[in-house]
């Protein structure tokens, strides 16, 4: 019996109740029958849960990119394994088969060698979204460089944290990226980031805009004459199954970001399990998920999961609102797209546009649809159903996050019945439970609480890079035997689960993982704030908004509030990115606080979304007369 594919609903059963029981039987046999390796592994899996040292398929060798590529070379070759549509609408779309992938990336492996890069080295990758992103991103995996990919819309501050943090040799960027109708100088950010780190040898462009750039001699090479003269065959390096596959950032409730670290065996497989089974994957399909791949979800979706599947996986450089609302609609209808997976925030503000911008486009080549990264509201998720997919696509609503490497609940296309706004049912191997507030698992049907996983699974991240002491206190210390995932969910009566959001300081912001502290810091810097809190409030299209909740010193008082404003978000734009930008600030005479000094951020985000009912105990607040004032002004 093969578990790889779940043909309907009784099957999912069948499979979730193997995958618990018997989980070295189930994870093996998938392993063993999928994949190809250069030397199976001795244990499916081993766990010193005492060190939170986690392993899967010990002492198996394999490459990743073997998997991804090269073993479907004999029998799909010449089918499209990328399709690059342009940010500009008057440049040519690009078809990359599985024979001309492994040509490019066997290059750019050959290049990366060429230039002293090495197994176990990490290399930080600032691209936008074209092709050579995700090559480059292939070529580190082929000879076992950890990649590091930083999003395109991060400041030099947060490059510079990242990359400092893992000690990257190298860095590949481009001249700039082109993001609708901005042209993103990124060169010029990475020039800022790395002048004070010595860890970087060298810098690798790419030729996206041609701008002008400096190149400064010694460390900075274009991509272009070596990629010219590289060989285009490479062999793959041996890897084993838990060395590292690629670092990838996502901020904490406090501190700076955590380097999560995956490796190579059980993110290959559970990512090209899910990928499989959720989105129900064909031959023919063409799987278009709209995320970065900065991103887990372009990681898993866009490039590994999709390419194990010998899928055709579209990449789209620019934004759904350039040149016009109707750009997603134009691209499923011009490459007629079966698998449409984006997120919430998009699908709101696509709401809001005119229906004209729909109609026109043939969009009945589509069969799936997907939501992912945050909540999706019950409008969004009716107007996705009835507009996009017409009433007769299923919507899978995936729960997941960047340190589960792949999707842990969701309905599975074709086979869970779906629900509005509910993730629904775990994907086998997911022991999911809901623990109440003494730590307690909650048994039984309609209830809520804290959402936890009680076995490890193959994709799950290893360590936080360099502090697993941060790794163990963050996840699993909550709650002593599970991992703690951060959200709350409640369980309906037939156990679909539904995610009701964050329980710590992470907001989710038009689908980006957030941390208020971060933000905070950078408010701080300015010299007329003497503190300041940032919490989430609704927001129709990004789903949260931040709202900075900010007091002065006193020689800041008389100085014009809306330049104070105006110069906030400029600092939080050049510490952290555009995407921290405050919604709203509100300046104070008093944050509230408790008797031992913490700022009641429960209260503050009550204040926010306007759900004063929803206080809760104040008993411990020192100033209370704050309150009333901040109610008062509130925006
Ligand atoms: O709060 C959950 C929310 O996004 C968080 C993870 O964020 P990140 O690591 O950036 O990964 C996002 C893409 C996988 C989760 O803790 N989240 C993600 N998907 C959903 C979601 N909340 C509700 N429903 C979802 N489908």
């Amino acid at each position: 019996m093969s578990y790889y594919k779940i043909g309907d609903l009784e099957q999912y059963f069948k499979h979730y109740k193997k995958s618990v029981r018997e989980p070295r039987k189930f994870w093996g046999k998938i392993a063993e029958e999928n994949f190809v390796w250069y030397q199976a592994w001795d244990k499916v899996f081993d766990f010193d849960m005492e060190k939170h040292d986690i392993k899967w398929f010990t002492d198996g060798k394999l490459n990743i990119v073997k998997n991804c590529i090269d073993r479907h070379l004999s029998k799909r070759g010449e089918k499209a394994a990328l399709i690059f549509e342009p940010n500009d609408i008057n440049e040519q779309a690009q078809v990359i088969s599985y024979n001309e992938l492994y040509v490019r990336v066997a290059k750019m492996a050959n290049v990366l060698k060429s230039q002293g890069i090495e197994k176990g080295d990490r290399v930080c990758i600032y691209l936008p979204m074209i092709p050579e992103l995700a090559i480059a991103m292939l070529a580190c995996a082929r000879i076992g460089a950890i990649h590091s990919v930083i999003f395109a819309g991060f400041s030099a501050e947060a490059i510079k944290t990242r990359v400092e943090d893992c000690g990257a040799k190298m860095v590949i960027t481009s001249d700039g990226g082109f993001r609708g109708a901005k042209t993103i100088q990124l060169k010029n950010i990475v020039d800022d980031a790395i002048k004070d780190l010595s860890s970087v040898e060298k810098v690798l462009v790419v030729k996206r805009t041609n701008e002008a750039v400096q190149m400064k001699e010694g460390r900075d090479l274009w991509l272009a004459p070596l990629y010219e003269v590289a060989e285009e065959s490479n062999v793959a390096q041996i890897m084993d199954s838990e060395d590292p596959l690629f670092i990838l950032y996502t901020s904490g409730s406090t501190g700076k970001p955590k380097g999560m670290v995956h490796t190579t065996a059980g993110y290959m497989i559970q990512t090209a399990y899910t990928f499989n089974n959720v989105f129900d994957y064909k031959d023919d399909d063409i799987f278009w998920c709209t995320a970065d791949l900065g991103w887990i979800t372009g990681h898993s979706y866009i490039l590994y999961g999709a390419l194990l599947n010998g899928a055709t996986t579209v990449m789209f450089e620019g934004v759904p609102s350039y040149p016009n609302p109707s750009r997603f609609w134009d691209i499923i209808d011009k490459h007629k797209v079966t698998q449409f997976y984006t997120a919430p925030t998009a699908i709101r503000s696509l709401m809001t546009e005119d229906y004209s911008y729909i109609t026109g486009h043939d969009l009945s080549s589509l069969r799936i649809l997907g939501s992912v990264g945050e909540p999706i509201n019950e409008e969004a998720w009716h107007w996705f159903n009835d507009f996009v997919g017409k009433k007769r696509c299923p919507i899978v609503d995936t729960w997941w996050q960047t340190e589960t490497g792949s999707i842990l609940i969701s309905p599975l296309a074709n086979v869970t019945p779906t629900k509005p706004t509910y993730a629904t049912l775990p994907m086998p191997g997911i022991q999911t439970v809901l623990m109440d507030e003494l730590h307690n698992e909650i048994t039984g049907n309609q209830v809520m609480g804290s959402l936890c996983i009680k076995f490890p699974w193959p994709s799950m991240a290893r360590t936080i890079w360099n502090d697993h002491e941060r790794y163990v206190q963050t996840y699993f210390s909550d709650f002593p035997g599970c991992y703690f995932t951060g959200d709350g969910a409640l369980r309906d009566e037939v156990g679909y689960y539904r995610i009701t959001g964050r329980t710590d300081d992470v907001v989710i912001v038009s689908g980006h993982n957030i941390g208020t502290a971060p933000i905070e810091d950078a408010i701080n810097q300015h010299p007329a704030v003497a503190e300041s809190a940032v919490v989430g409030y609704n927001h129709d299209i990004k789903g949260n908004g931040l709202y900075g909740f900010i007091t002065l010193k006193v020689e800041g008082t008389t100085r014009d509030r809306e330049n104070v404003k105006k110069e906030i978000n400029q600092l939080i734009t050049s510490h952290y990115g555009p995407i921290g930008k405050l919604d709203k600030i509100q300046f104070v005479e008093g944050l509230p606080k408790t008797r031992s000094g913490k700022i009641l951020r429960r209260l503050l985000r009550s204040i926010a979304t306007n759900r004063l009912d929803t206080f809760g105990d104040t008993s411990t607040m020192i100033n209370p007369e704050v309150v009333q004032g901040i109610i008062d002004e509130r925006q």
